[in-house]
């Protein structure tokens, strides 16, 4: 459901592997922003056409609440995406808010998927632009084109970072992706992060980094987290449920930062509009149209967290 996706939080995104039933049942108990049930690279070549069936269920069947619901599908270079997406949004189409295109390397790719899901929706009786659209950027060609990628359809809601798919396209020599690289003189991501979330931005995309792959070690978790958050970033992706409360925490405002964007707020309100200043002073700070803008943000953030005014 596009429109009522596109604002929802996704501080926390849950990966659930769509061939395991187990793992299937608990996601609806994780309290996450948002789930994706995956087709892809967590399911073994030969359970993915038997996955596709678990995972309509799952969404049929399994109490969501509000949260965003996504099926991730199989990238166009493999013989299952236009296989994943007819049967899944066909059979659980009413449900899912959308599909996440994987590995995606030009405009053309999302445009294709644009396509097919409108003729899957019309076939079954679902809104034009029903579903919307995620699409990973994680190859070299991916992170070269995402400033068409993140303009190709009006479907998409969010552009998301791939670090293990993304490191082994730059080959770089590591093991595990989407970790810190202590040897390395500074963030051997932040052309990368910064690149993203301008293509998002740009295009009104909420904007997502991938998994952290080291999943015992929440401290590592928190600091690189931190770096995405600390650039703009909405949320990022969870393995299991300690990373969910992890994540959800470092992707909210503080109540501190909250009530302060609210005083900001009508403190600039009051000079515009009541004393005729475009620009005042705010205990030590200048506050001026810019300062609006941010605390703005911090408003809409911390409302989608549920944050509520403590101040007023
Ligand atoms: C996620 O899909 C990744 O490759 O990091
Ligand atoms: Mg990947």
């Amino acid at each position: 459901m596009s429109n009522r996706s596109r604002n929802l939080p996704r501080r926390s995104c849950l990966s659930v592997p769509g061939s395991n039933e187990r793992f299937l049942e608990k996601a609806p108990t994780v309290g996450a922003d948002m789930t994706f049930l995956d087709l892809e690279d967590s399911v073994a070549p030969q359970e993915k056409e038997g996955a596709r069936a678990k995972v309509v269920e799952a969404i049929r069947k399994q109490p969501w609440d509000d949260r965003v619901l996504c099926v991730r599908v199989n990238a166009w270079d493999t013989r299952w995406t236009y296989g994943d997406v007819i049967e899944v949004v066909s059979g659980a189409g009413e449900r899912l808010d959308e599909i996440m295109l994987p590995k995606v390397q030009s405009a053309a790719e999302v445009v294709a998927l644009d396509l097919l899901l409108r003729q899957v929706e019309a076939n079954c009786g679902l809104p034009e632009g029903h579903i919307g659209i995620e699409a990973q950027i994680e190859t070299t060609r991916g992170l070269i084109a995402v400033e068409e990628i993140c303009a190709a359809s009006e479907r998409l809601e969010t552009i998301i970072f791939g670090p293990a798919d993304f490191a082994a396209s730059m080959e770089m020599p590591v093991l595990t992706g989407g970790v810190e690289i202590p040897e390395y003189p500074g963030d051997h991501f932040h052309y990368v992060f910064s690149k993203i979330l301008m293509a998002g931005r740009a295009n009104g995309l909420q904007v997502i980094d991938g998994p952290y792959l080291k999943i015992r070690d929440t401290e590592g978790l928190r600091r690189f987290a931190l770096r995405t958050r600390t650039l703009g970033y909405d949320g990022k992706w969870a393995l299991n449920p300690d990373q969910v409360a992890i994540l959800n925490e470092v992707y909210s405002p503080t109540q501190e930062q909250f009530d302060r964007a609210w005083d900001i707020l009508d403190a600039y309100r009051t000079a515009t509009e009541d004393e005729g200043k475009g620009a005042v002073m705010f205990g030590d700070e200048m506050i001026d149209e810019a300062s609006r803008k941010m605390a703005t943000k911090f408003v809409s953030r911390g409302e989608r967290a549920g944050l509520s005014r403590s101040n007023s």
